[in-house]
């Protein structure tokens, strides 16, 4: 702990202790502020409130670094697997080899979904964007799974986390089929995990799908980099609905939503549907000239972030994967060229420099998935697959600390005093 924050309001000075966490800034602990002097913090978007304690995930945004329980993201992409880095997230620890055959197997026996709930699709327009069927489905399990919704109990927590993260390559790639008019595929417990949600998306029941190991390596890495994330507006949606209690399968649901936003996961959908609107590498500073502009609302999707100030990590990842993927497709896509050509426009522009605008993590993942062969509208489902293992960790750490409380933040109210109720004939 550093020293008191001082503090004075109405001329009475008050102290806050500062805490000082294992890396990143120091915090201002004003939880007794109110109860002692009768104001609020102000602070929409929360850009300087720490909104809970974590030993999850470390982001030094103006470094470029990611941790994972202390692990770079750089080496947990290279070395690992998502179902290594799940088991980080989840158990706190990277597994030995027998608990990671047993996580493994156990996330493995619960890829299959109640027969019923295939039924639930038929309720959705075949035109429905999977992620609006993905906000359903997914909070429907809690209709399905009641011996899971106990949030009090430890081993129920943990069985609706191992659900979650087992179950949602299942629903997704029942989103994708439902949605091109293709049976649905049942999990293979023989695959891997990215290996199988390959199988279930691509594949048919007439033939044998082979899966690819160069695109379920690559789809693999894409899953860990989107894993988790810390605070987000996604994972601080999952933690303020679990807050209340409310089951993990409806804060999952939630924070599905939240996702949805193109400010957030829908960002590599916007990214990649940008860099085909422009084209070519000529119309490239028209459009740097547009996201300048003050008064065109355009921005470089798939550029800045609330957090990282220098380059996302992520994103010099999914660049060298878009490499990997191309040379195994053996595919040329103009856009890739278009992408490198207007990051290093933009890198060089005084404009972006000055905002400190990077590539995030949005920028190339959009090409990747689009060579693999996933249509524009599946990318934030892909998204929601691998960052729900953040999630439910998220959500796990937050429900196991006995201080736990009800999210509720107040505000700085602008409307009318009070008045009095005038009847309709007189108003
Ligand atoms: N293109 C052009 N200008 C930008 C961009 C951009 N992509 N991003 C930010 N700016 C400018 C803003 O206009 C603003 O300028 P001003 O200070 O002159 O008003 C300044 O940079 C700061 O931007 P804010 O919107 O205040 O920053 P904030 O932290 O609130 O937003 C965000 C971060 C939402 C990611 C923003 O950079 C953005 O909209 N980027 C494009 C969308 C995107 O790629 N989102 C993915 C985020 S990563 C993820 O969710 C996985």
């Amino acid at each position: 702990m550093g020293d008191n924050a001082k503090f004075s309001i109405n001329g009475e000075n008050y102290e806050y202790p500062v805490l000082t966490g294992t890396e990143g800034p120091d915090v201002v602990d004003i939880r007794k502020l109110y109860g002692q002097t009768g104001a609020f913090t102000y602070d929409p978007g929360f850009t300087s409130t720490a909104s809970c304690e974590s030993e999850l995930t470390f982001i030094d945004g103006s470094e470029g670094v990611l941790l994972h329980r202390g692990y770079p993201i750089e080496q947990l992409a290279e070395n690992s697997s998502f179902m290594e880095v799940a088991h980080l997230l989840l158990r706190g620890e990277l597994p030995t080899a027998d608990e990671f055959s047993d996580f493994n197997n156990t996330i493995t026996r619960h890829t299959m979904v109640h027969e019923q709930l295939r039924g639930f699709y038929q309720g959705f327009r075949r035109d429905a964007h999977p992620m609006a069927i993905m906000c359903g489905v997914v909070g429907a399990l809690s209709a399905f799974y009641h011996d899971s919704t106990d949030i009090n109990d430890p081993a129920q927590r943990m069985i609706a986390s191992h659900r979650l993260v087992a179950k949602m390559p299942t629903i997704a790639a029942m989103a994708y089929k439902y949605s091109i008019g293709q049976p649905f595929v049942y999990p293979d417990n023989d695959l891997s995990y990215t290996g199988n949600f390959l199988r279930m998306t691509f594949g048919v029941p007439a033939e044998e799908y082979e899966v690819n190991p160069a695109i379920e390596k690559a789809m693999d890495r894409i899953f860990i980099l989107h894993a988790d994330h810390e605070q987000n507006a996604s994972t601080s949606t999952v933690r303020l609905a679990g807050s209340s209690g409310a089951n993990p399968f409806a804060c999952i649901a939630a924070g599905i939503a939240c996702l949805w936003g193109p400010a957030h996961g829908g960002a590599n959908e916007a990214a990649l549907n940008m860099l085909h609107e422009i084209g070519h590498p000529d119309r490239i500073p028209e459009y740097i000239k547009r996201a300048k502009d003050k008064d065109d609302p355009f921005r470089l999707m798939g550029f800045g972030h609330r957090v990282y100030k220098n380059y996302d990590p992520r994103a010099s990842v999914m660049q060298e994967t878009v490499r990997e993927v191309f040379e195994t497709l053996k595919v040329k896509d103009p856009v890739f060229e278009v992408a490198l050509q207007l990051e290093e426009m933009a890198l060089n522009d005084p404009y972006f420099i000055d905002k400190k605008l990077f590539p995030n993590v949005d920028f190339y993942s959009g090409i990747i998935l689009s060579a693999i062969g996933f249509p524009t509208s599946m990318f934030t489902v892909l998204f929601a697959l691998a960052r729900t293992v953040g999630w439910v960790a998220q959500w796990n750490e937050m429900i196991s600390d006995p201080g736990q409380r009800i999210g509720r933040p107040r505000q700085l109210y602008t409307g009318p005093t009070k008045r009095d109720y005038v009847p309709i004939d007189k108003r």
